[in-house]
């Protein structure tokens, strides 16, 4: 079956579906986007992923082109429409069309909207979701990347560079040697006293949902966390390393620059943080995180 992606308004089938060339999104990433996932066909975190998308726009003075719960709708339908089960949904609102010109528009712009969803692989258990190799670089990134903006190249060349080196992620690193984040993940450690470690939220981090409701979950069933920056030297010292995010869920992290973290397997707290993540995201677990 093709698939239908919803464009300006319109469910269109998504190889016949156009964007405008002078769409800001296309000439200066002027754009934002969400990704949330869609387990057996219902959004995970929904009021999370729509609260983050409301964030990113104001702090780029972009309206929201419609209420979150209409939003919420055309999600929902653009879903059922690809009748599908496990994946994700992808939204991205683009600030409009206009003749080139790098300061915003004046007058009222129609923002642009496209909504597009994608089959992805769902971890069963702990025991099927294989821990990855990560790799470290410096974070090139500009300075406001809590906004998730479609400016993503940054990113693309930190991933480039893992897959070049046979990693699944890139852990981006400041200049005082402090992990931020990952080039699509957020990015923990378990520390020798069995705490979980993430940095805290900030203008260098993006604020992951499943961050979030990861944290909450460890707090909820007293797995001890603290918030604070760790180093590379730190990571590579680490008891145990995982990673984060929509799609990724929780990844055990078994290698850093090639060197084992732990004994190269799934640590406790990994397993358990993903376990109860699971259960989360299959809807039980926090009601509404
Ligand atoms: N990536 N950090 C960055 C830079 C990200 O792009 C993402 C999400 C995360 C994790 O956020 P969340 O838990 O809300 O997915 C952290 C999405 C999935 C993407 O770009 O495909």
């Amino acid at each position: 079956m093709s698939r239908i992606a919803f464009v300006n308004g319109r469910y269109v089938p998504q190889a016949k579906a156009q964007v405008h060339v002078e769409d800001r999104g296309y000439q200066f990433a002027d754009g934002v986007y969400e990704v949330a996932f869609v387990l057996g066909g219902r959004m995970v975190d929904e009021p999370g992923h729509l609260a983050r998308l409301s964030r990113s726009l104001e702090a780029l003075a972009m309206a929201m082109p419609m209420t979150e719960a209409a939003l919420g709708a055309v999600l929902r339908e653009t879903i059922a429409r690809n009748r599908l089960v496990d994946g994700i949904v992808y939204v991205q609102i683009n600030r409009g069309v206009a003749p080139r010109a790098h300061a915003f528009p004046k007058g009222p712009l129609r923002p642009s909207i496209v909504v597009t969803v994608k089959l992805m692989p769902v971890p069963r258990d702990a025991d099927t979701w294989a821990g990855v190799a990560v790799v470290t670089l410096p974070d090139l990134r500009w300075k406001r990347v809590d906004v998730k903006t479609v400016g993503l190249l940054a990113n693309c060349m930190a991933k480039q560079a893992a897959a070049e080196a046979r990693a699944y992620e890139a852990w981006m690193v400041d200049d005082q040697g402090l992990v931020t984040e990952g080039a699509s993940t957020n990015a923990w450690i378990v520390d020798g006293e069995g705490r979980t470690v993430t940095r805290p939220l900030g203008p260098d981090i993006l604020p992951g949902i499943t961050r979030d409701v990861v944290l909450r979950l460890a707090r909820a069933h007293g797995v001890p966390v603290i918030e604070r920056a760790f180093t590379v030297v730190e990571a590579k010292a680490a008891r145990e390393a995982f990673l984060t995010s929509t799609t990724s869920f929780v990844r055990p992290v078994i290698s850093i620059d090639g060197q084992t973290i732990g004994n190269g397997a799934t640590g406790s707290v990994t397993r358990k943080l993903l376990g109860l993540y699971l259960d989360h995201a299959r809807g039980a677990g926090l009601a509404a995180a």
